[in-house]
């Protein structure tokens, strides 16, 4: 799927370039400084080869890649701030991001809203950028990314596409509208957890440079042996994140047999409410996160504490199985009227499906809810 994004060069791997600092004997200020290698905090070498490969793979003119995924999006936040831009952002925007943009913005100039998505979209008209996920956490809600796309173009607005769940494999938002598309590559891109890592992709030279610039300022900038690993793991993103999708929907539908489906949450199952949405988007791909809704704090700790092969721990998108609990871990900033609002509840688990024997993964899930039942008896 991206094999024409690969650069081809002698060296078959690209090489790891560690050095801080590059000789620089120039005495003029360059066009274009975000292309300089001069100071291993502006650009590097290494991360340049993962940032131009990562660009082609999310169709962009520009990328940058940055420490994690939190400092690529202190670098928008910083954006949004200094000129003064009113930001609108779904409700259901991963916990830190949220508290990042209510920590940096004014809070006259930071609302949320929706899911409902009508709510979003209603609120469209008061904004300067929008801040939404591809497919947003715990409840995998997909939003009219299309229908945001074309109310932002119609008022010059920017959309600010968090693809950290979907990953370019089953949505590249720049394709569709958006002006920033980012990613977490401590997830899918990755894919191993043994990186941090983030990236800000867009086609307007303007917010690139501005964003080069805030990630140079506040020392934000991906470190060499990380690019690698990121450009590592692009190589096998296609086939891992297919994978994943592929067995997440084996175990989705297993569930919910098992538990019922209005205790489970997965976009392509019929009864999620983005069904329609997540099929036409996402190119029939709904990642490899799912979860489930034990009924209670208390059932969702004898699972999360029965489970013998997928691993509690918060994060996703590796070749490892993961599970966490939302409620405590992603959203427990997040107020509880609108935790309960939004339907992330105590008992709700998320899993995020590795590359494991999916049959195994399926014995391990139901052992571990026939333990957490029978301890609540
Ligand atoms: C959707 C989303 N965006 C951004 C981040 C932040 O990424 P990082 O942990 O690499 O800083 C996360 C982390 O879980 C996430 O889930």
């Amino acid at each position: 799927m991206f094999e024409e994004c690969i650069p081809r060069g002698d060296s078959l791997v690209p090489p790891i370039s560690i050095s801080a600092v590059y000789r620089r004997t120039s005495t003029g200020l360059p066009e274009r400084e975000y292309l300089e290698v001069k100071y291993g905090r502006e650009n590097n070498p290494s991360v340049m080869v993962f940032e131009e490969t990562m660009s082609c793979v999310e169709a962009a003119e520009y990328g940058l890649a940055f420490n994690s995924g939190m400092a690529a999006i202190a670098a928008i936040a910083h954006y949004a701030r200094e000129r003064d831009l009113r930001v609108l952002g779904s409700r259901l925007l991963y916990g830190s991001t949220r508290r990042l943009l209510e920590r940096i913005l004014p809070g006259e100039k930071l609302f949320f809203a929706g899911p409902p998505w009508d709510e979003l979209l209603s609120q469209v008209e008061r904004a300067d950028m929008i801040v939404v996920e591809t497919i947003g956490n715990p409840t995998l809600r997909v939003p009219p990314l299309e229908d945001l796309a074309r109310e932002c173009r119609a008022r010059d607005c920017m959309l600010v596409v968090d693809n950290t769940f979907a990953s370019p494999v089953s949505y590249r938002p720049l394709l569709h509208g958006a002006t920033v598309v980012v990613e977490s590559l401590t997830k899918y891109i990755g894919g191993h957890n043994d990186l941090l890592g983030g990236y800000t992709g867009t086609r307007v030279e303007e917010v690139h440079a501005s964003l080069w610039d805030w990630r140079r300022l506040l020392g934000g900038t991906l470190q060499p042996l990380e690019a690698y690993l990121a450009y590592r793991g692009l190589r096998t993103l296609e086939i891992r994140y297919k994978r994943a999708t592929q067995t997440a929907l084996f175990l989705a539908e297993r569930l919910s047999a098992l538990l019922g489906e209005d205790n489970v949450i997965y976009p392509c199952l019929p009864s999620h409410p983005d069904y329609e949405r997540a099929k036409k988007n996402l190119n029939g791909l709904c990642g490899g996160v799912l979860s489930l809704d034990l009924g209670s704090a208390k059932a969702a700790q004898a699972f999360l504490e029965s489970l013998e092969i997928i691993t509690p721990a918060p994060s996703l998108g590796s070749v490892d199985s993961l599970a966490s609990h939302p409620y405590t871990s992603s959203h427990r900033g997040m107020p509880e009227k609108e935790k309960e609002e939004l339907g992330i509840t105590p008992g709700l688990v998320r899993i995020s499906v590795g590359l494991e024997d999916p049959r195994i993964l399926w014995r391990d899930i139901e052992r571990a809810v026939s333990r957490a039942r029978s301890q609540l008896k």
